[in-house]
């Protein structure tokens, strides 16, 4: 099994960076963390875990814990902070709270025993009790991750969702709407409130005022989005000529209430959702998606998370990333020319 010692040697760097490396501090330069990431692969390095473990008092595993695992969105910032935890010789325990905050508390105390470090996805809008607050923050360091709990002042890492929808919103903008309806999640959420704040500015700097018959809201059932929408387009005067979708989930239920409607997009209206939607390219015309740079978030948050517990539980002021979102834009929000 090869060495540290072969892995600087090949690498061309000192022990001391090979180390670092692998512990996962930044203090190493983006140029020589590829080398020596380079030589793990050429090498096949395998860290022996249970001999460090018992130098380092660390288990080199760390947990993370997603909402719904059965959401694409979850699993694919699952993979970047696979990706990165594996990179650095770490073991990365995933856990699904299935949207309950009692199995999320269990599952963060299950974690606090045996990791080093914990990444936490919030299911939701509950209101974090002091105790547990107060567990969390004597605990293992924890990066939160895409939805950021109320009470909890720790290092995190997200879309910049305000940023996400004013894309989404300035795109149907430049095609010309400007009867453009909002479809959100719940409101409770940090990230749903942000990113109505972004169509709310975005039509605010074209000179819009958002109405409020235009604002339109549902939890994440199926059952509920589909009615709001059916809802809404039903008894809204004048009809929105585009409808913009806070997340994927909304999105995919919000489209099939306007395909249960008989509707067509852009035809009957334009159609734009952040996040790309499940299997989106079977969906005829293709969905135009303000999309989520998952890898990077999951890979991030390692990143941040291994920071922390490099700095040995030393604080210092929270680290917040907010990573800006891409857009695609495809036939679901542009006419082609002439029509209408
Ligand atoms: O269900 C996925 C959506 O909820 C994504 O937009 C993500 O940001 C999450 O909060």
């Amino acid at each position: 099994m090869a060495t540290q010692r072969e892995l600087a040697r090949l690498a061309g760097v000192s022990a001391g960076t090979v180390s670092n490396v692998i512990s996962g501090s930044t203090k190493v330069s983006d140029a020589a963390r590829r080398k020596v990431l380079d030589a793990i692969q050429v090498l096949n390095y395998r860290p022996n875990l249970i001999a460090r473990s018992l130098k380092t008092n660390r288990t080199h595993t760390l947990g993370i814990v997603v909402p719904d695992i059965t959401i694409p969105f979850f699993p694919k910032i699952v993979r970047g902070a696979e990706s990165a935890a594996r990179e650095r010789g770490y073991f990365l325990v995933v856990l699904d709270s299935q949207g309950s905050h009692d199995l999320e508390i269990d599952m963060m105390a299950l974690l606090r025993q045996r990791v080093d470090g914990i990444l936490l996805v919030t299911a939701g809008d509950y209101k974090w009790s002091q105790q547990s607050v107060t567990e969390i923050m004597d605990g293992p360091p924890v990066v939160c991750v895409d939805r950021l709990p109320v009470g909890l002042d720790t290092d995190s890492v997200c879309v910049d969702d305000f940023g996400a929808s004013e894309l989404g919103i300035k795109h149907l903008l430049a095609l010309g709407h400007r009867d453009i309806a909002i479809v959100t999640g719940p409101l409770s959420l940090k990230n749903e409130q942000e990113r109505l704040r972004g169509y709310k500015r975005a039509l605010k700097s074209a000179g819009i005022e958002a109405r409020s018959s235009f604002v339109w809201s549902a939890s994440f059932e199926k059952e509920e989005i589909e009615a709001e929408i059916r809802h809404r387009l039903e008894r809204t005067k004048p009809r929105p000529t585009a409808l913009f979708a806070t997340n994927g989930v909304t999105g995919i239920y919000a489209l099939r209430s306007l395909y249960g409607m008989g509707m067509e997009t852009p035809r009957d209206i334009a159609f734009t959702t952040i996040d790309e939607l499940i299997s989106e390219d079977i969906f005829q015309p293709r969905v135009t998606c303000v999309v989520q740079p998952t890898h990077e978030i999951g890979y991030r948050a390692v990143e941040v998370l291994l920071d922390r517990i490099g700095r040995n539980g030393a604080g210092g002021p929270p680290t917040r990333v907010r990573l800006p979102a891409s857009l695609v834009a495809r036939e679901s929000s542009r006419l082609r020319r002439g029509e209408r």
